[in-house]
């Protein structure tokens, strides 16, 4: 078992790389599936999530090549497994996307159910529910589903609720339907848009995405391409906390400054400085910073997986901030956990009302999931004394080499073996 020993309260000065986006990465390399061709895809981040993935497509009878620590080849040409119901799709949660990518090529799929972070009921009815309007029989069998058709015919299909995952899910199935499939109310997150671009390259015929209607005119085959995954958005987000909360100065490079824009203009509010470059923005915080209110909302509104961040970081601002979370019904596990550094943090539903303290204590704490280890590592950065973070694999799920680039910003943190 691994853990971070974290010695806080130095401050963060320098430039910091983000990676490509796990959650436009883990859609993209169950589309390449769908080709006929090979893909080369570039810019994939080295994450746990990733090569879960990858392993998955192996399993299935695919070839995932590493031609670098970001860019691997997939070629699938040869035919693959519909089943993929072993051990590795439970581990994570974006292994539905093999559901609605094996549909579409071979019109069956067999999936485990998703795993992936723990915070309360994650339904995939919409999912489910899409594909049944292209005209697959779905059924759900201890632990897996079963997707299957003669085939799929494209239809109009209306979201109850805003779903990332059903409306790439839809969207990858109907690529390769008869006729014309609509989406409304669809999500509009940069994932869904490099998906929606990554097919269009293969040859699909998908436009809209990043609206909220998305129309897919259905095509017979893919063809493999080569495309560069957009960078994490919630990496940069959290790189841009980081500095924030150590009072630092920070570059963060190789990002979509506009995919920042909620963020953005949080820090402005709370009064970080902010210097906005093509594909970088400068993050400088050397006055006192005020407390915020902060609600979750689908793209373009402030991220959920920002959220435990930011009250990291509003748990030690000046006065009362507010905390509003509309997407995922119980993703406030992680504040006992802050609470051991000395947060004052109370729960009411979703609404997470929290009064700024002057400083974090060090303390033993658990990384509840990925974005609650983020949160555990801002907090310890700007502690009072040493913090051991646990969990640590939840957060090697999305972040790479995370202590590497926190350690070259002046961070003091380490990766140490838990032998007890
Ligand atoms: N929902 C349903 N039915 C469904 C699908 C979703 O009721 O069939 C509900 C969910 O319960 C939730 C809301 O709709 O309340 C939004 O869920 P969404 O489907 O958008 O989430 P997701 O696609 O499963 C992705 C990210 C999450 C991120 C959410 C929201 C991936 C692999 N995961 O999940 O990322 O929190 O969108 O933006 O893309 C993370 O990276 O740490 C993470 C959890």
């Amino acid at each position: 078992m691994e853990k971070l020993l974290v010695k806080g309260r130095k401050r963060l000065v320098g430039e910091v790389m983000i990676s490509g986006a796990k959650n436009a990465a883990v859609a993209v390399l169950p589309a390449a599936i769908m080709a006929g061709g090979k893909s080369v895809l570039e810019n994939l981040p080295n994450i746990e999530d990733v090569s879960c993935i990858c392993n998955t497509i192996e399993k299935l009878g695919g070839k995932c090549i590493h031609k670098d620590k970001h860019t691997i080849e997939i070629d699938c040409s040869g035919g693959i497994d519909y089943c993929a119901t072993f051990e590795e799709v439970q581990r994570i949660r974006a292994s539905y996307y093999f559901l609605g990518a094996l549909l579409a090529r071979y019109k069956k799929a067999e999936v485990a159910m998703p795993g992936g972070c723990n915070f309360g009921k994650r339904p995939i009815d919409l999912h489910l529910k899409g594909f049944r309007a292209l005209g697959a029989t779905v059924e759900e069998e201890c632990g897996f589903v079963r997707a299957y058709a003669d085939k799929l015919v494209g239809a109009p299909i209306y979201m109850d609720q805003v779903s990332v995952g059903a409306t790439i899910n839809i969207m990858l199935a109907a690529t390769m339907a008869e006729g014309v499939t609509t989406i409304e109310n669809a999500a509009k997150e940069p994932h869904v848009v490099d998906t929606a671009n990554y097919l269009n390259m293969m040859g699909a015929n998908i436009k809209g995405a990043g609206t909220d209607v998305i129309r897919i005119i259905g095509v017979e085959k893919l063809n493999g391409a080569q495309y560069a995954i957009i960078p994490d958005q919630i990496e940069a987000g959290t790189y841009m906390i980081a500095a924030a909360i150590t009072g630092g100065d920070v570059l963060v490079k190789n990002i979509i400054p506009k995919h920042m824009d909620s963020l953005t203009a949080k820090l402005v509010e709370m009064n970080v400085k902010m210097e906005e470059g093509d594909d970088s923005i400068r993050v400088m915080a050397n006055k006192p910073l005020r407390g915020v209110n902060v609600k979750t909302m689908s793209y373009p509104g402030f991220p959920t997986d920002l959220q435990p961040q930011m009250a990291a970081l509003l748990s030690i601002c000046n006065g009362t901030s507010v905390i509003t979370e509309n997407v995922w019904e119980n993703r406030y596990q992680y504040i006992e956990e802050l609470c051991k550094l000395g947060a004052k943090v109370d729960i009411n539903g979703r609404i997470a009302t929290i009064e700024g303290i002057p400083h974090y204590q060090g303390a033993k704490v658990e990384a509840t999931d990925l974005r609650a280890g983020a949160a555990m590592i801002l907090a310890a950065l700007a502690a009072e004394g040493t913090t051991q973070i646990d969990g640590v694999r939840y957060i090697d799920r999305g972040y790479e080499d995370v202590e590497m680039k926190l350690s070259a910003l002046g961070a003091d943190i380490q990766r140490v073996l838990d032998k007890g």
